[in-house]
């Protein structure tokens, strides 16, 4: 199975990340997985089996059983207790992170298609703050930056979501570069937590997908 590190810096002994085309992860889901999506559509069928088997190979890299990844009611995975990880798709690609549940508290990755983020819909996934860096940024960038900023915050939303169980909403934080490889993330409104203190990986994947990672350590 074609499968590419993603963020090699971060990983190690208690962290796997990688991302693969969805067409090299087709496979069937373990029979307890299979039973939170007998009931969808095939191609939701196909990405959910193709995270979970991502997430195996990954798991297995790292030493650890098989297992099945089942979904709660709230949607998000049910991590067997010796690890925890996050799971994210889009048109043709997936990416998938695993770490052990003693060194790694919790973790967010998404991946998305460059470009998704139309103008229109700035004013609702943007703040006035971040809209002003993107109109003050080269052209050429807007889009790799706009789809970069958007995938911080999915990947903040699942990062602490396992902490929190809440619902945070795209006005309710704001992304803003530190450097090249780096966001931030920080409340609109109400107090620091500790899951805003952690850096934003950013990484270009290929021409046409970017990836963000988020990271709590125990
Ligand atoms: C959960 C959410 C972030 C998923 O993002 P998406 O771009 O639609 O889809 P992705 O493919 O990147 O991620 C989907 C995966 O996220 C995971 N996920 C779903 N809900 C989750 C949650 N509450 N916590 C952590 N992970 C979750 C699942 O593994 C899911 O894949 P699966 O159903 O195949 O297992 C999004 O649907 C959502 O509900 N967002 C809430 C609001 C928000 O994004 N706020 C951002 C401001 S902080």
């Amino acid at each position: 199975m074609t499968m590419h590190p993603l963020l090699a810096e971060l990983t190690g002994s208690d962290l796997a990340i990688a991302w693969a085309p969805l067409e090299a992860l087709s496979g069937t889901a373990h029979p307890e997985e299979w039973e939170d999506i007998a009931a969808a559509a095939p191609a939701r069928q196909q990405e959910f089996a193709a995270g979970r088997l991502l997430a195996r190979k990954l798991a297995e890299a790292l030493g650890l059983p098989p297992a099945p990844l089942r979904r709660a009611k709230d949607r998000a995975p049910i991590w067997p207790a010796d690890r925890t990880g996050s799971l994210s798709h889009c048109d043709t690609l997936c990416a998938a992170a695993v770490g052990r549940r003693g060194a790694i508290q919790s973790i967010g990755v998404d991946v998305e298609t460059i470009g998704r983020v139309e103008h229109k819909l700035w004013p609702t996934l943007f703040t006035e703050k971040e809209v002003d860096y993107f109109n003050s940024i080269a052209p050429e960038r807007v889009a790799v930056e706009t789809t970069l900023f958007f995938s911080a915050k999915e990947t903040f939303y699942k990062c602490q979501y396992p902490l929190t169980q809440e619902w945070v909403g795209f006005q309710d934080v704001e992304v803003a570069r530190t450097n090249e490889r780096l966001l931030a993330i920080a409340p609109t409104s109400g107090a620091r937590r500790s899951w805003h203190e952690a850096a934003i990986h950013t990484a270009e994947i290929n021409g046409s997908h970017v990836a963000t990672v988020m990271l709590l350590t125990t």
